[in-house]
């Protein structure tokens, strides 16, 4: 299946699938949960995205070194405000807000689509000092669920540092299946890490999966 074209697809089940994923992007993105609000992060939180994002610890599981506001604007700025996974530089980064005094918490993305399979890949990081409370599982559920319901994805992945435990702790938290463990795939920040792949399908969602909260 791999190796087979966008129109090399065999069957009726799997063209339904294509039409599934073809949904365009959103005009705009705006998700609502009990605690939180969720909208495309913009220049204008950089500042606030320093503050943990510049922090060694919540960096050790992160694909860079603590950042600043330069690096940030380098690394993501370019997609700042995107409502869109399509394209090369495709991906949605979203800030998370908490409602109840406008601060910003984290952020998240959803990006990697691989729109062939109809596959998308989560990524998330929140301020240390907000850790315990359940706000990244609740900002996660409202991403994933408007992964599979507004981009019409059919397969949500998260790739996962085998000692970041909070965050296989997350990835089951969300419903996903522990699907892989690649043994010393990566040289990661000076030494073999093992990669945890989580996966969970629109299906699984839908029916068993955890609902937005
Ligand atoms: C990964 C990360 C987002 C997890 O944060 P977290 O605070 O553990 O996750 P949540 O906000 O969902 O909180 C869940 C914890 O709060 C507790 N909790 C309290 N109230 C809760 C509620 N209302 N709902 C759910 N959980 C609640 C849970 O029991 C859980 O604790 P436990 O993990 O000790 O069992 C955070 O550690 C982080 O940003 N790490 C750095 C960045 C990073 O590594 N990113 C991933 C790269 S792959």
């Amino acid at each position: 299946m791999r190796c087979r074209s966008w129109h090399d697809w065999p069957d009726d089940r799997s063209r339904r699938a294509l039409a599934v994923r073809a949904s365009p992007a959103p005009a705009e993105l705006l998700l609502e949960t009990d605690r939180l609000t969720l909208r495309p992060l913009t220049d204008d939180d950089v500042e606030a995205m320093t503050v943990y994002r510049g922090d060694p610890d919540v960096c050790r599981f992160l694909p860079f070194p603590p950042q600043t506001a330069g690096d940030i604007r380098a690394r993501i700025g370019r997609v700042f405000g995107s409502t869109s996974l399509e394209g090369e530089n495709g991906g949605v980064p979203v800030a998370i807000v908490r409602r109840d005094d406008g601060e910003l918490i984290g952020d998240l993305v959803l990006f990697h689509l691989d729109a062939a399979n109809g596959t998308v890949e989560i990524g998330w990081v929140i301020r240390p000092d907000v850790t315990g409370r359940g706000y990244a599982t609740e900002a996660c559920r409202a991403l994933v669920d408007a992964a599979f319901r507004i981009y019409g994805v059919r397969r949500v992945v998260a790739r996962i540092d085998a000692e970041n435990t909070a965050s296989a702790r997350l990835a089951e938290r969300l419903g996903m299946r522990l699907e892989a463990r690649l043994v010393e795939s990566e040289w990661y920040k000076g030494r073999w890490g093992d990669e945890l792949d989580y996966a969970i399908l629109a299906r699984e969602w839908r029916q068993g999966g955890l609902p937005p909260a």
